[in-house]
């Protein structure tokens, strides 16, 4: 029985015993730092999700520009170092109205000159958004998939919940005149490159981690990690924070190494998979867990009672 979540400090490394997984506490800007987590191994997949160049909560600084250029070209060249020969690299980012749409365009520049391609660039609509009265709501979050060499995509990860519903579209196949419906793979719709199916994470559910302020749902790390990897890969997520990527991974039978600088989120990714492995909660709800980056309950409160989940 797990009693214990392990604490973290900058250059710890957890070793997960039951899937594989790792989390180190370590800076992506190093390389040295990312190899040490990755012991001469390559992963098929990274999600890296960092900090966008806006203020949060006064946790997340802003950079002059070129600065935040210069650190993100060296996060960048850590990840691609350790990417397999055909591997996918998806990238959450911003574009910030009120500092001329910054960093993104910058980003996609300075990614022209790696050695990768851009597939897809992709948009999630989030329900809470930020405005006024006198503007459109922003409410849109950027993914940047780029690939190195000819990575596998799995295409039935990008099915939807959302019935099919029109009918037409015909189509002559082998001399018949054949409908939508007939030539159709699935009875539901695909995502393609605009994500309009994925619930924002909020306090009324499960997966929430109160205090974590940039969490992503595990629905579109799902997504990610089952269009663009297999069973047994092993899968990056150098900014981890809450752990979507890494429980996803969990729940998807992949291997995660990932990493935050910042010890506390290190021991919040350990305690949330110690935890969904307890109780099979992906989250703490409406509990609040943390408050300016800080842990405000104790081990016993992170792990929750004991289940018979507990001794399987
Ligand atoms: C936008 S959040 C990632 C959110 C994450 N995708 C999730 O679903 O919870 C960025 C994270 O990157 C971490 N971070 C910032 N600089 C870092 C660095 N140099 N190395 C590793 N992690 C870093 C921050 O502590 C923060 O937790």
């Amino acid at each position: 029985m797990v009693k214990k979540i392990p604490d973290f400090e900058y250059g710890v490394i957890w070793e997960d015993q039951t899937s594989g997984h790792r989390i180190g506490c370590l800076d992506v800007s190093k390389k040295e730092d990312v190899e040490k987590l990755m012991k001469k191994e390559s992963a098929v997949l990274a999600v890296q999700d960092p900090p966008y160049n806006v203020d949060i909560n006064d946790e997340f600084g802003n950079l002059p520009l070129d600065q935040y250029m210069s650190w993100s070209e060296e996060w960048v060249d850590n990840t691609l170092n350790i990417l397999h020969d055909n591997s996918s690299f998806y990238v959450w980012l911003g574009a910030d109205v009120r500092s001329g749409l910054q960093p993104l365009p910058d980003f996609i520049f300075m990614m022209r000159n790696k050695p990768v391609k851009i597939r897809s660039f992709i948009t999630m609509r989030n329900q809470r958004g930020y405005g006024t009265q006198k503007n459109w709501m922003a409410i849109r979050q950027e993914l940047l998939y780029y690939i190195k060499g000819e990575p596998i995509f799995n295409v039935q990860a990008e099915y939807t919940d959302i019935p099919k519903k029109t009918k037409g579209y015909y189509k002559e196949i082998d001399g018949k005149i054949t409908e939508n419906f007939e030539r159709s793979k699935s009875l539901t719709i695909r995502a393609g490159n605009v994500w309009h199916d994925i619930q924002q994470v909020f306090y009324l559910m499960h997966e929430n981690i109160e205090g974590c302020f940039a969490q992503k749902p595990l629905k579109s790390a799902k997504r990610i990690i089952e269009a663009s990897s297999n069973k047994g890969d092993v899968v990056v997520d150098f900014f981890g924070h809450s752990g979507s990527t890494l429980l996803q991974a969990e729940l998807s039978k992949r291997k995660c190494y990932t990493m935050d600088i910042n010890p506390n989120y290190c021991k919040i990714m350990a305690a949330r998979l110690l935890h969904f492995r307890r109780t099979g909660e992906t989250g703490w709800g409406r509990t609040k867990i943390l408050k300016d980056g800080k842990i405000l309950v104790n081990d016993e409160q992170l792990l929750g009672a004991p289940t018979l989940l507990d001794s399987v």
